[in-house]
């Protein structure tokens, strides 16, 4: 294990420490606002909860607080690129580790789907509100799994490629996103969000929070999925599909070496984007199902939900309806950047020690890239975002997602069992209460998501133990060297 950390640090060498509290704040905030606030708020208010989707948004953010905690822990103190899947290599062992890095294709390539989808929702509302041209025709930019109101199928969401697409090839470049660019658009985002709380509370109709918590039912979808409705489980399962909208904010664990004092700063960080992200949901939440009635985001409002309620019930108001919409489009594109850089990352860290085909890791001669790892990486996500719906990519995002926090937690306490020694640059208070609070909060809101997710994220584990036992196993460098630390962290590759 210290030669692991003596490597790490030694790979860690050339990194300045920069990062104040606040720019970790505005990391995570940039991270985070996005697909999960504009689009599945929407959809767990008409599938699970009805206004109470907004107690959905609290125990989402109790969960993401208490995993968040555990992963500055472990990015402290294992300091080194490939996020969960390399704490975990480095504390449970090779199989578990290749069950999260499996695990976070979900969270980071099935959620770049689900952004990619969401941001083919609102092109069509660019096109038609704000250009005044014709829109993308149904069956073009819905997966074949989706039914129009009229009866259309769709064939393939050709938009949702075209922007996976686009930024792939933009990673590929090496094309980061600069300071600049990303303080700009969390100003945006944050005022859009801000504006649209202010404007549209005094649209907000109290019959359509009444009653508050729905009582406890079912509700059955367009494509004939049921779901808990009201009461207890409903809560529970949008605090699941909400949960998407927290997704991100482990990226700030991960700049632990580049932040001044990492001890007080990283907390702050952490905790502060949760917490300003959380009262911005919650009032959000709070005004959207009050301004339109459940049964329009079952039905019209289904679709781009934020800018379609804004439009039908906020008259005189077109303009913001305009200005949400480009905005989110240039927001969604920043937040599919971040993950398809962190799927990239775990692919590549995967890559080297052996799990998965060395073309993982290949740089680009010119560019420094691991241009391969993207190629596949747009070939996986492509795929999911043109022919899987949007509900069911973001669910199994957040499955999967909350699934690798669990691992997290766990690893919190058995690191502590097995090395107390180690050095920890920021250490989760309350061990074992808080990983262990965590691992139930998590659990439950993968109770809430029900069984159909509960099969799908099963079913993504078993291809993945598939892929270890035929071909992971055999090449795993630490299983074929006999070496009892993980392979050097190579140089970073530029991402
Ligand atoms: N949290 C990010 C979003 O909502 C993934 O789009």
């Amino acid at each position: 294990m210290h030669l692991l950390l003596q490597e790490a640090d030694e790979s860690g060498k050339g990194l300045k420490r920069t990062l104040s509290a606040g720019a970790l704040v505005a990391l995570g905030i940039g991270a985070i606002i996005g697909a999960g606030l504009f689009v599945r708020t929407a959809a767990a208010a008409a599938q699970n909860a009805g206004p109470s989707v907004t107690i959905g948004f609290i125990i989402a953010a109790i969960g993401c607080a208490l995993a968040g905690l555990c992963y500055a822990e472990l990015s402290s103190s294992i300091p080194i690129s490939g996020s969960a899947y390399t704490y975990t290599y480095a504390t449970m062992g090779e199989l578990i580790a290749w069950v999260i890095g499996w695990d976070l294709v979900l969270e980071y390539a099935v959620g770049a789907a689900t952004v990619g989808i969401a941001w083919s929702e609102y092109l069509n509302k660019l096109l038609v509100e704000v250009l005044h041209v014709a829109p993308i025709p149904y069956e073009w930019c819905h997966s074949p799994f989706q039914t129009s109101m009229d009866g259309v199928s769709g064939i393939m969401n050709l938009p949702a490629l075209f922007i996976v697409g686009l930024l792939s090839l933009l990673l590929i470049k090496g094309t980061s996103e600069s300071a600049f660019v990303n303080g700009l658009i969390v100003i945006t985002k944050v005022a859009i969000v801000v504006l649209i709380i202010v404007l549209g509370w005094h649209f907000v109709n109290p019959a359509n929070h009444t009653p508050y918590i729905p009582p406890a039912g079912e509700y059955i979808d367009n494509a004939g999925i049921s779901h808990h409705f009201g009461g207890i489980m409903g809560i529970l399962g949008a605090a699941g599909t909400v949960f998407f909208a927290f997704i991100g904010f482990d990226a700030v664990s991960t700049a632990a070496q580049e932040t001044k004092n990492p001890k007080t700063a990283m907390p702050i960080g952490i905790l502060g984007s949760l917490a300003v992200c959380t009262v911005l949901y919650i009032l959000f939440a709070h005004v959207l199902t009050g301004i339109a009635p459940i049964e329009f985001f079952r039905t019209k409002g289904g679709e781009a939900s934020v800018v379609a309620a804004i439009g039908e019930y906020m008259t005189g108001y077109s303009w913001l309806a305009n200005l949400v919409t480009v905005a989110i489009l240039a927001g969604f594109s920043s937040v599919i950047l971040v993950m398809l850089l962190g799927q990239s990352r775990v692919f590549y860290s995967m890559s080297r020690d052996g799990l998965l085909p060395k073309m993982f890791s290949d740089l680009h001669p010119k560019f420094k890239t691991p241009y391969k790892a993207n190629l596949i990486i747009l070939i996986l996500v492509g795929l999911f975002a043109a022919f899987v719906p949007g509900d069911v990519v973001g669910d199994m995002t957040s499955i999967g997602t909350l699934f690798a926090f669990m691992l997290v937690c766990v690893a919190v306490i058995i690191l502590r069992k097995t090395n107390p020694e180690l050095p920890r640059q920021f250490k989760t208070p309350w061990v074992p209460v808080i990983p262990i609070l965590g691992v139930l909060v998590c659990g439950a809101m993968i109770f809430g998501l029900g069984w159909t997710n509960w099969l799908r994220l099963g079913g993504w584990l078993a291809v993945g133990f598939f892929i270890y036992f035929v071909y992971s196993r055999k090449h795993s460098i630490l299983n074929n060297t006999g070496r009892t630390v993980i392979p050097k962290d190579p140089p970073a590759p530029k991402l």
